[in-house]
C-alpha cells in the first residue's frame, strides 16, 4: 500500500529542542531565536485565542500586506504557507513530475532532497566542500534540471552564495532560494525576484521572528509560480492565532533587528572562543549558528549533552566529511556555559 518512495527516504530528523528544554538543557541545536517574543506579539496571541471558534482569513491577505510593506515587493508576489518547509514542499508539487531533474548542492537543508524524493523526481547532488559553490560548475552540472534548490544563508555550513544573478541567468529551470536566515546575513535576494522569472525566495519566521513554535513561512516570486502555490496549498493551512502574531512581530521589527544584532555580537564572539580549541576547526557563518569540524572524534555531541548542553550533531551529512556539529548561537550565558564544557570535554 505504502509507496517504495516512502519506503527508503530517510525521515527528516528534527531537531528535539521541546524534550531538552523539559530535562533542563541548554538548547543550541535547532537554529531557534534565544529570546522571547515582543510582548505585543503575546498579547496579540492572547487577545486571538478568543476567535479560535472561527476559520482564518482563507487569502491571507493582511499577512500579506504586512510582509509587503516589509520586503517592498507586491502583494501578488507572496505565498504564505505553514512554515517554509510546507512551502518548499509545495513548490515541489507545483513544479516537479516523475523523473523530473532536480539539482542540490550539498551539503545543505535535507527538506530539498526529502520533498523532491516524494515527487519521484530525480535528484542531482553536486557536493561543494563547505558549500564553497563554484558558479560555472554548477551551471554544467545543473544543465537540464528543471529545478535548483540552494540556501543562503547555508544550514548548516552557515556561508551566503556569491554569484547568484550569474547562476540565474544561465539556467533554466527554476531556482528557489531558501533565505531562512537571511536577516541575520543582512542579504536578500528578494529584489531580484522582478528581474529574473525563474527565482522563487522561501523566507519563515521561525528564526530572526522567533516564531518557530508557530509555524509560519511565505515565499516571493513571480506571479505565475505565487499563484501557482497559493493555489495547491491546503486551505486555512495558517491558523489565525499564528497570522496575529507574524502580522504582530512585523509591526515591532525594531525589536528584532536588535536581537539579531545581539545574536550577530555573540556568534562572533562564541566563533572567535572556539576557534581558541586545537580540536575544532570552526566555519564563518553569516547565520545565526555556526558549524565546527571536531578534528579527532570523540562524539561531541554526545559528550555535550552529558553536560546539559544540545547540540546538533551533523555527522554523516551528506557532502560532510568527519564528524561535525552544527551550534545555534544562544544567549550570552548559555554560549558562555558551552565554552566552559568545551574546555572541560577538550583540555
Ligand atoms: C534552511 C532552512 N529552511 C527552512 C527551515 C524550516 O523553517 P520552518 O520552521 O519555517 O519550516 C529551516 C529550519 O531549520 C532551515 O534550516
Amino acid at each position: 500500500m505504502i509507496r517504495d518512495v516512502v519506503r527508503i527516504i530517510n525521515p527528516y530528523e528534527s531537531g528535539r529542542s521541546a524534550e531538552y528544554l523539559k530535562k533542563g538543557f541548554i538548547v543550541l541545536c535547532s537554529n531557534e531565536n534565544p529570546f522571547p517574543p515582543h510582548p505585543a506579539v503575546i498579547e496579540a496571541v492572547k487577545d486571538e485565542l478568543r476567535n479560535t471558534n472561527r476559520y482564518p482569513n482563507p487569502d491571507y491577505s493582511e499577512l500579506k500586506e504586512a510582509i509587503s510593506d516589509y520586503l517592498d515587493v507586491g502583494v501578488e508576489n507572496i505565498a504564505v504557507g505553514n512554515r517554509a518547509s510546507e512551502i518548499i514542499y509545495n513548490v515541489c508539487v507545483a513544479v516537479l513530475d516523475v523523473m523530473d531533474p532536480v539539482t542540490i548542492p550539498v551539503p545543505s537543508y535535507t527538506m530539498f532532497a526529502i520533498c523532491a524524493m516524494l515527487r519521484d523526481a530525480s535528484l542531482n547532488f553536486v557536493e561543494y566542500p563547505y558549500y564553497r559553490i563554484e558558479a560555472e560548475d554548477l551551471i554544467r552540472k545543473s544543465k537540464g534540471s528543471k529545478l535548483m534548490f540552494l540556501c543562503t544563508p547555508n544550514n548548516p555550513t552557515g556561508n551566503t552564495i556569491d554569484r547568484l544573478e550569474e547562476i540565474l541567468s544561465e539556467f533554466n529551470g527554476l531556482v528557489v532560494l531558501d533565505e531562512a536566515y537571511a536577516e541575520f546575513s543582512g542579504k536578500s535576494a528578494v529584489d531580484l525576484v522582478d528581474e529574473f522569472e525563474n527565482l522563487i525566495v522561501i523566507r519563515t519566521f521561525s528564526k530572526f521572528f522567533g516564531l518557530a513554535g508557530l509555524r509560519v513561512g511565505y515565499a516571493v516570486g513571480c506571479e505565475e509560480i505565487v499563484e501557482a502555490i497559493e493555489k495547491i496549498r491546503l486551505p486555512f493551512c495558517i491558523n489565525g492565532v499564528a497570522v496575529k502574531a507574524a502580522i504582530t512581530a512585523l509591526e515591532n521589527v525594531d525589536y528584532y533587528a536588535k536581537i539579531r544584532d545581539r545574536i550577530v555580537e555573540e556568534r562572533d564572539r562564541l566563533a572567535k572562543e572556539l576557534s581558541k580549541f586545537e580540536s575544532l576547526e570552526v566555519f564563518p557563518s553569516e547565520a545565526n549558528f555556526l558549524l565546527v569540524k571536531v578534528r579527532k572524534e570523540i562524539g561531541l555531541a554526545r559528550r555535550l549533552e552529558m553536560e546539559g548542553i544540545a547540540v546538533r550533531d551533523v555527522t554523516g551529512l551528506m557532502g560532510l566529511k568527519g564528524e561535525h556539529v552544527r551550534i545555534t548561537v544562544g544567549r550570552e550565558d548559555e554560549n558562555s556555559a558551552l565554552i566552559e564544557a568545551l574546555k572541560r570535554i577538550l583540555e
